[in-house]
């Protein structure tokens, strides 16, 4: 273990599976102390395990990012078990695809709830703690304040994609949310970012990649220079993102695109 993140808390939500659980991970690698902020709590349990197995620090919290109540209980557990969150990672996330003229209200709404207005609502109750502190602790300069980081978890699918408009929409509004962000908290030295990914092997992708005898997972081989990608070049590009190296930077939106320039 390193020690790049040593005395820090990431707080993850979705951290009990796909890039959510490999951000955990490598965070706890580094010596971050990590929560996971999950509504399953198999795998939250799980990831939990997992790396306190190899002697790193982790949390598992269940609640549902849509759900105020919920994520007010789960950052103030948070709060009161490390001091404070260094990062918040919103990675919490689902998909419910279809046709404009096909999706039901219900699948619009469960997918802006969870992907857009989850991640408004974790980054609210974290910086209402981190600004009651600055006010409290009143600092010259702004880079004296405790140095805090935002990282949402978009998609190049925020450019558009056929059959994916609530997706798509939740993901561009996240890029509206961080640049927002990234102005209005800096004065506190938090930092807002965003990844937009192209298609990685995860879990929320489900049967896509081996139905039709793999039919699709040719088809994004072909469309992705680099190939499908890994959770790894993600967690890789978050943890810098996170760390010193990216210490003079505010409001990235970075695409994570395996070479591919456009829509897949
Ligand atoms: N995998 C990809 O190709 C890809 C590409 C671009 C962006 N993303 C985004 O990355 C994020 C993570 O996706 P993933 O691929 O790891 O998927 P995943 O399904 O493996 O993980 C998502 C996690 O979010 C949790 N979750 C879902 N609803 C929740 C809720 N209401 N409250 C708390 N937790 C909840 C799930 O239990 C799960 O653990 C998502 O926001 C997704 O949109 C994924």
């Amino acid at each position: 273990m390193d020690k790049m993140f040593e005395g820090k808390t990431a707080f993850i939500t979705g951290g009990g599976s796909g890039l959510g659980e490999a951000i955990a991970k490598d965070f706890a690698q580094h010596r971050a102390n990590v929560v996971i902020f999950d509504i399953s709590s198999e795998n939250g349990n799980r990831v939990e395990e997992e790396i306190k197995i190899k002697g790193g620090n982790a949390l598992f919290i269940k609640g549902d990012v849509k759900d105020s109540t919920s994520v007010k209980e789960c950052v103030a557990k948070a709060f009161d078990k490390y001091g404070t969150i260094d990062f918040l990672i919103n990675s919490a996330g689902i998909l419910r695809d279809g046709l404009i003229h096909k999706l039901s209200e219900e699948k619009w709404e469960l997918v802006i709830d969870i992907n857009l207005k989850g991640s408004f609502l974790c980054l609210q109750e974290c910086t209402k703690r981190w600004i009651e502190d600055a006010k409290n602790n009143r600092k010259e300069h702004i880079s004296d304040y405790p140095d805090k980081r935002v990282i949402n978890i978009s998609s190049q699918a925020a450019e558009g994609n056929i059959g994916q408009v609530s997706y798509a929409s939740s993901k561009a509004g996240l890029i509206g949310l961080t640049k927002t962000a990234a102005m209005e908290l800096i004065r506190y030295n938090i930092k807002t970012h965003a990844i937009m990914p192209t298609l990685i092997e995860t879990p929320i992708l489900g049967e896509l990649l081996e139905k039709e005898d793999g039919k699709w997972r040719k088809y994004y081989e072909g469309r992705i220079p680099l190939g499908i990608g890994k959770t790894r070049y993600v967690s890789d590009a978050i943890r810098f993102l996170c760390s010193n190296d990216s210490w003079f930077m505010n409001g990235v939106i970075l695409p994570i695109n395996g070479g591919r320039l456009g829509p897949l």
